[in-house]
């Protein structure tokens, strides 16, 4: 079997250590010959990248692995980008979460002005990266699950519209796990039909690939009493008490529209001051993972270090993960594996606009996703789906054209912004908390 050369970029990243492990997990079926690191913050790579050098050469001796701030060193040879940057770090998220807040709005990574201050922030990491890979790897692809994925991938559309760049979310793969819990079967056994923007959608199937019996009313009794909370954890990377409280959410997700099943996320745009009411000012998600996922990741990998050894290290296989490995194996090994991804409609959802990147169920082969036809869509969710979609796709346009009107306009949008002087002020706060991140706006 062919063997591959793979650069994590945000090798500083939380999620680094379980991808690598979950990647060693998965050698048999997708063999690897190098594994880099590469981000543009060197001391914060070199604790995790100082770490994996050691588990490596523990249990995979036969890896080439470095880990590097340099793009020429990190991006030559490489035929996959594992793509998981988050421009800004922490201390940025906490800004995105904050600052809504002070608003009475919902604080979010990636839903109304939070998300949108990301994507504003991410759109110039993401277009570096893909320049680095098509600069020193032209024939690599980039797998990304870079926040906010929506943003990101417009801007890839009409940036980048022939660079060979996936992005994907771990969400529903996460909720899949869950609802195959709940009717006692796997996911593999399980085959889904979908629509929606990232962070914004809906199954409208969820059938036993082998009887192809329909489970979506056996799912849905289940999450109208008890969202999607389930007994035995198989969602190992939404596990935090505040994740629980969004499992749960689901259930009021399902009453509004009661013919599919939620996206999780989409609490934020329906239930925005039942969230705001529930969250902390002080103490937003962003700090719980630095209390948390990161403080822990990062001193399981000091411990490695210090020992000489990653053996009981605390590092653990996000084996929840593996659809990473799926996606790659679709493309380096023509697998045609059904996935859910974020592509342009062009027909999809038939009866949405051709240019919106939506997230829909795709064939993936070696020449990239074959959306599959999800037919037409309720208004209810073509007009939710409308202004969402069109508020992500003029925080683009305000990138490209450094447009303060377009941006202001793109918060006003947001189902989540409750109108046009609150976006006016929530816009100039932004502007001062992402002096050197954004681009100037005129
Ligand atoms: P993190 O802050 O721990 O890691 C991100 C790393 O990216 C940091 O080490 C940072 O220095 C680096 N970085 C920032 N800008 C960079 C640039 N321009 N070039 C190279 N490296 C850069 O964050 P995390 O919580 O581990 O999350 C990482 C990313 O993965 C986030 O964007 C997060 O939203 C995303 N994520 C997405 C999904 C999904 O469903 N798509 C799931 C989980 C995480
Ligand atoms: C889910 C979403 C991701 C998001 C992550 C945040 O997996 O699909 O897009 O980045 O949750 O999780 P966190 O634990 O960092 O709040
Ligand atoms: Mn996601």
């Amino acid at each position: 079997m062919k063997e591959f050369s793979i650069v994590i970029a945000g090798g500083g990243s939380t999620f680094t250590p379980g991808i690598v492990m979950m990647l060693l997990d998965n050698m048999d079926r997708f063999p690897i010959r190098e594994l880099k690191l590469y981000d543009n913050d060197g001391e914060r790579q070199a604790i995790l990248g100082d770490a994996l050098e050691i588990l490596l050469k523990e249990q995979a001796p036969q890896v080439k692995f470095s880990h590097t701030t340099d793009p020429e060193t990190a991006f030559t040879d490489v035929d996959f980008v594992m793509a998981h940057i988050r421009v800004g770090k922490y201390a940025m998220r906490e800004q995105d979460e904050k600052i809504p807040l002070k608003y009475g709005i919902v604080g979010q990574e990636t839903c109304g002005p939070g998300g949108i201050a990301y994507g504003m922030r991410s759109i110039t990491g993401m277009m570096e990266i893909i320049d680095h890979m098509e600069n020193y790897s032209p024939d690599a692809w980039m797998l990304n699950y870079s926040n906010p994925a929506a943003i990101v991938a417009e801007a890839c559309r009409v940036m980048r519209p022939n660079s060979k760049v996936l992005n994907i979310c771990d969400m529903p793969v996460g909720t899949l796990r869950r609802m195959s819990q709940i009717i006692g079967k796997t996911p593999d056994e399980l085959e889904v039909r979908y629509f929606g923007l990232n962070h914004f959608g809906w199954w409208t199937s969820v059938k036993d690939i082998a009887t192809g019996h329909e489970y979506l009313d056996e799912i849905k009794e289940y999450v109208a009493e008890n969202g999607y909370l389930t007994q035995v954890e198989v969602d190992t990377q939404h596990m935090d008490e505040s994740w629980q409280a969004t499992h749960k959410k689901a259930k009021d997700l399902l009453a509004i529209e009661p013919r599919f099943l939620p996206n999780t996320y989409l609490k934020y745009y329906f239930y925005p001051d039942y969230e705001v009411a529930h969250s902390n000012p002080a103490f937003t998600r962003a700090n719980e993972v630095m209390a948390g996922r990161e403080k822990e990741v990062f001193t399981a990998a000091r411990g490695i270090i210090e020992k000489g050894t990653a053996e009981n290290s605390g590092f653990h296989i996000d084996s929840h993960a593996s659809f990473i490995v799926d996606l790659a194996r679709a493309i380096a090994f023509n697998t045609h594996e059904r996935m859910l991804l974020i592509v342009e409609n062009n027909g999809a959802i038939a009866n949405f606009d051709d240019d919106a990147m939506v997230e829909v169920p795709c064939i993936v082969g070696s020449d990239g996703p074959e959306p599959l036809a999800q037919g037409k869509i309720p208004n209810f969710e073509r007009a939710l789906m409308l202004q969402q979609v069109t508020a992500e796709k003029m925080v683009v346009e305000a990138y490209i054209e450094g447009s303060y009107q377009k941006l202001w306009q793109a918060l006003s949008l947001s189902k989540i912004v409750p109108n046009a002087e609150v976006a006016k002020n929530l816009l100039d706060d932004l502007i001062v908390a992402n002096k050197g991140f954004w681009p100037e706006l005129n």
